[in-house]
């Protein structure tokens, strides 16, 4: 080919920008070879066993663990009606989408929706975009819950500002409240997901931020980019596949046709990870006491078969998305709703990146090796 670029750059980056550098932050740190992960430098395993998703929230967006006052003011903020609650005209709105519209993109667009109602749209400041990461951490679980309901021809249900964030949210999902033992579970997901560094969703959303875009479309992008299966869309993806293997016995042989097969097994491998996801022990731990719970183990054990199964034929762990499904499920959500709720605590992260991307900006402008043509001479239509 004479006419293709000379100069092309021999591949100095590694295809999906593996081990690429974007830029320093202070947020969130992964040791991959020896399964560490830390917001702010704290351990996620300590916040897990002693934090709140409120708190984790503070810490994330300020950078250090709040005194009583500071979380106080803080999680009355995310708790507050008036910070929760959607504007009829958006629930208007979700009423004319079609039944079959999956949550995920009723979130997408709602989020995007939700800025046209917002006081502080076109206030880019720091204080501002505080102002409207309460919001939209407070919105998103009543706009999932929302759906839901709506799609199943059921009432809303108010915001409960004595509720915390976790609580909250399985309370407008199915009109009652929730178990203590659900309520636990799901604040710790909640503080599980709520950041992991530059994966692609809060990089999307640190590249729209780095146009000096605002906050919601930050969110929008971080959205638009957890929907895919190989990110945040893994969660409901594993439990599609659970519910083909349906019983414990067939696992074993299900994994070995997929891997004969090379089929891609949605819940394990990682870019980063060499060894097991930390968070994905959490996770299994929630999803066995819930299933004891509730007298019903066989979506535990079915992924209990098939990570043994995995690992050991293949040498790839369990991520995150392996185990959460499982728990939600035990609460009685349903699938679809599994990477909604991934996006109700990334939403932390992600607003946490956009306020360190605004708080020393440049815009992100990478460029491609080209390899096409160079010389290419036009020839007029009737020609061709
Ligand atoms: N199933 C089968 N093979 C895999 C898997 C998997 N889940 N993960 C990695 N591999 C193999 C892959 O086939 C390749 O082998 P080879 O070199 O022989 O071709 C090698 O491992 C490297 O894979 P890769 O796809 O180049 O690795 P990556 O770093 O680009 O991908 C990943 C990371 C997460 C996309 C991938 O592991 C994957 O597709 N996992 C399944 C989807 C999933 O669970 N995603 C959730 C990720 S964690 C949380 C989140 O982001 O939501």
């Amino acid at each position: 080919m004479a006419d293709t670029a000379a100069n092309s750059q021999v591949n100095l980056i590694k295809a999906g920008l593996e081990d690429a550098v974007v830029s320093t932050s202070e947020i969130c740190f992964i040791d991959g070879q020896k399964g560490r992960l830390l917001y702010r430098g704290f351990d996620v395993d300590d916040l897990a066993a002693q934090s709140t998703f409120e708190e984790t929230v503070y810490l994330l967006w300020y950078g250090h663990l709040p005194t009583r006052k500071e979380l106080e003011a803080h999680t009355k903020a995310l708790s507050a009606t008036a910070n929760r609650k959607l504007p009829p005209k958006l629930i208007a709105m979700l009423r004319l989408f079609p039944k079959k519209t999956t949550p995920m993109e009723i979130l997408r667009t709602g989020v995007s929706a939700l800025s046209a109602f917002d006081p502080d749209a076109d206030d880019n400041s720091r204080e501002a975009t505080l102002r409207k990461s309460i919001r939209l951490t407070a919105q998103m679980p009543t706009l999932v819950a929302a759906w839901e309901r709506i799609r199943r021809g059921k009432p809303l249900m108010t915001p409960n500002p004595k509720l915390n964030l976790a609580g909250n949210f399985l309370y407008m999902m199915s009109g009652k409240p929730p178990t203590p033992l659900a309520a636990k579970t799901f604040d710790v997901a909640l503080i599980l997901h709520a950041d992991h560094e530059f994966n692609a969703s809060t990089f999307a959303a640190r590249v729209t931020a780095a146009t000096l875009s605002d906050v919601h479309s930050g969110v929008v992008s971080g959205i638009g980019a957890l929907k895919g299966p190989l990110h945040g869309g893994a969660n409901e993806q594993v439990m599609l596949m659970v519910d083909k293997i349906k019983d414990p016995a067939k696992a074993g042989a299900f994994i070995k046709k997929a891997i004969a097969d090379k089929a891609r097994l949605m819940g394990f491998g990682h870019r980063v990870y060499r060894v097991e996801d930390p968070r994905a022990k959490h996770l299994r731990r929630l999803a066995t006491e819930l299933g004891q719970q509730i007298h019903d183990m066989h979506y535990v054990e079915i992924l209990n078969t098939v990570a043994a199964a995995v690992t050991a034929e293949k040498h790839i762990y369990p991520n995150v998305d392996l185990y959460s499904g499982a728990a939600y499920a035990a609460m009685g959500i349903s699938t679809d709703q599994f990477t909604p709720i991934f996006a109700m605590s990334r939403v932390a992260g992600w607003a946490a990146h956009v306020l360190e991307q605004h708080g020393n900006n440049r815009l992100i402008r990478p460029r491609s090796d080209y390899i096409g043509a160079t010389e290419a001479r036009y020839v007029s239509l009737a020609d061709r």
